[in-house]
């Protein structure tokens, strides 16, 4: 597998939630994408990029595009360096929030995706990578 080409988006305020999306949208088209796919994708960046503002008090999305012929992928990183996610498991339970959101987010994500990654601890931050392949 190589990495086709890279970058970061920053993730501080909605606009930045609404640019990552797009950015999502054309990497994805770039990729070859199917529509269905990159419908679902764009859907887990808008879930993942609002956690990163919204509980990670903002943060970055790392983009890769893989090569691993035949196959291409875009593979997603959202970190931030908030609090961290105490319980892992409660997190990633259908319905479960800490706020006042629906707790579909990260469960909704890893639904939409070929691969999903949750690295958190309490005090470290989050970092949550997906990737979605062609
Ligand atoms: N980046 C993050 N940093 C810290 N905590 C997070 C982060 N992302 C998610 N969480 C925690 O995980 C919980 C579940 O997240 P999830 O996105 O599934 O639901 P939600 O954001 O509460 O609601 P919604 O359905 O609106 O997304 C959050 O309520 C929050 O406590
Ligand atoms: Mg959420």
């Amino acid at each position: 597998m190589t990495v086709r080409s890279s970058g970061t988006h920053p993730i501080h305020i909605e606009q930045d939630v609404v640019l990552a999306r797009q950015l999502a949208r054309k990497l994805a088209q770039d990729c070859g994408m199917r529509l269905i796919d990159l419908t679902k994708l764009v859907t887990a960046v808008s879930e993942l990029a609002r956690n990163t503002m919204v509980y990670g008090g903002g943060g970055d999305m790392d983009w890769q595009i893989l090569d691993e012929s035949p196959r291409t992928g875009l593979r997603l990183t959202f970190r931030d360096e908030g609090p961290g996610i105490p319980d892992v498991k409660l997190a990633m339970t259908d319905g479960w929030t800490s706020g006042s959101g629906l707790g579909l987010g990260l469960t909704g994500a890893k639904r939409l995706v070929n691969e999903f990654e949750l690295d958190t601890a309490p005090g470290k931050g989050t970092r949550v990578t997906i990737t979605r392949w062609t």
